[in-house]
């Protein structure tokens, strides 16, 4: 159809990225009738709590009795046990959340007051929120200026006698460098988190991200890859993380056993993290259709990219980490105008105008929000400035990190690279694209 010039680009809205893939209807349809809703229980029923918190997710599933209500009901035990399987590791615990799944990573590894974790600046608030659930301290680390994922260089000059671990975050379906982080780690002897929440089912040299690390976590909120509306999944190989983090998620303090150690205790101040039956009944068709989603994903961002090849000068996609079969999650590219080239925002503004939503990066980046500015996490000034914090060399606010933020500046972010948007639905991306930065420009 022809168009009047005057006209946006685009008038009908994007498809939402959540979207039935199987047999989800059906599945919901059965946890309804059977009552059977949620089915956790912060109790083991008669069973001894190290049986049954080390048992792996495949035994979970498939031999685990149904009555011990501490590893919660057949769906829930079915996600984890096919999640488990699908990425190759012994043990997957779901949550509500994936902030839940990343709160039971550090209470898992006992991580507490005084412990720094070194962090990428740019992230969703919740990767560094999570440390500070336990009076950790974040100690921000740039990303790097073309893959926007965790600068190991940077990260090594932050490192301090209290470093204990390093969480990394896979932005945007991009991968960290890996094998740089592992050397840093296993050279200070620290803990690896990594937040897949933005990467699931990516590779990193033909290994699965999030099992690169001893913990790895993935979000099944609704504008993911895969979602259940909320929800998220840990994974580990390690039966300590495992159990510590099933009684984190269900009020576990009140079945530990007297006779165990400090070391065993530290951190069980039991929640509710727990995943309800009818989240993980959604779920499951959506795990199962995990691959066939992210290659349509990879089919239209690579279709995107190539239709607005002629502005790569300026238009700047993420460089992909060497080794990593990315995935995008949302297309996050840098705008570097040239000399009499339209501004970032107003940019952003102008494919508004065609029908086209951008957004203009992170409004404000974790290490300049006021809780870290103002050392005020929780009352009387921790964990900053607390006993056990004291003396930690950690630096916030505006300026500290200069070429995250420098990168946050120039970003422009298009999220509706999921199906079931199609080629078609990126023609009106790129016809907008070519319609604005033809214009003449408006400053
Ligand atoms: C990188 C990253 N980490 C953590 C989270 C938190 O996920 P959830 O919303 O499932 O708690 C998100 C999600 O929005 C995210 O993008």
């Amino acid at each position: 159809m022809l168009k009047n010039k005057n006209m946006p680009q685009r008038i009908k809205p994007f498809a939402p990225s959540a979207y039935q893939s199987g047999n989800e209807k059906e599945l919901l349809l059965e946890c309804l009738e059977s009552n059977n809703w949620s089915s956790f229980k912060g109790a083991t029923e008669g069973w001894s709590i190290k049986d049954v918190g080390t048992m792996t997710s495949e035994e979970a599933e498939h031999y685990g009795p149904l009555e011990n209500r501490f590893l919660g009901g057949k769906f829930v035990r079915k996600l984890e046990g096919q999640f488990a399987s699908m990425m190759g590791v012994d043990y997957c615990v779901s949550g509500n959340s994936a902030t839940s799944c990343l709160v039971m990573a550090i209470g898992s590894l006992n991580l507490g007051p005084g412990d720094e974790v070194l962090v990428p600046c740019m992230s969703f608030n919740a990767t560094a929120t999570a440390i500070l659930s336990y009076n950790a301290i974040p100690v921000f680390c740039e990303v790097k200026n073309d893959t926007f994922c965790i600068d190991p260089d940077d990260a090594i000059k932050k490192l301090s006698e209290r470093t204990k671990a390093i969480m990394v975050v896979h932005l945007g379906g991009n991968g960290a460098d890996m094998e740089k982080v592992i050397e840093i780690a296993e050279r200070n002897n620290l803990f690896i988190i990594e937040d897949c929440a933005q990467a699931p089912g990516v590779k990193y040299k033909n290994k699965l991200l999030g099992t690169l690390g001893d913990v790895g976590i993935f979000s099944l909120t609704e504008t993911k890859n895969i979602s259940c509306g909320e929800g998220g999944l840990l994974i580990t190989d390690n039966k300590k993380i495992a159990m510590k983090s099933r009684l984190i998620r269900n009020h576990g303090e009140g079945i530990v056993e007297d006779d165990w150690t400090d070391e065993e205790l530290v951190n069980i101040v039991g929640m509710n993290y727990r995943m309800t039956e009818f989240q993980a009944a959604v779920a499951i068709p959506q795990l199962n259709d995990l691959h066939n989603r992210n290659k349509k994903r990879k089919e239209l961002t690579k279709y995107l990219l190539e239709g607005l090849k002629g502005f790569n000068e300026v238009l700047i996609p993420p460089e992909i980490e060497h080794g990593v079969d990315y995935c995008c999650y949302m297309l996050k590219w840098k705008w570097k105008p040239k000399k009499d080239m339209i501004t970032r925002d107003n940019l952003v503004s102008e494919m508004k105008k065609e029908g086209i939503p951008l957004s203009a990066g992170y409004g404000r980046m974790m290490h300049e929000n006021p809780i870290f500015t103002r050392s005020l996490a929780y009352t009387k000034g921790c964990p900053f400035s607390c006993q056990h914090g004291k003396g930690t060399l950690a630096k916030y606010g505006k300026g500290t990190l200069p070429v995250s933020e420098n990168v946050n500046k120039q970003f422009i972010w298009f999220k509706f690279i999921n199906p079931p948007n199609t080629k078609d639905d990126m023609d009106d991306v790129i016809s907008a694209f070519k319609k604005v930065l033809r214009k003449k420009p408006v400053k």
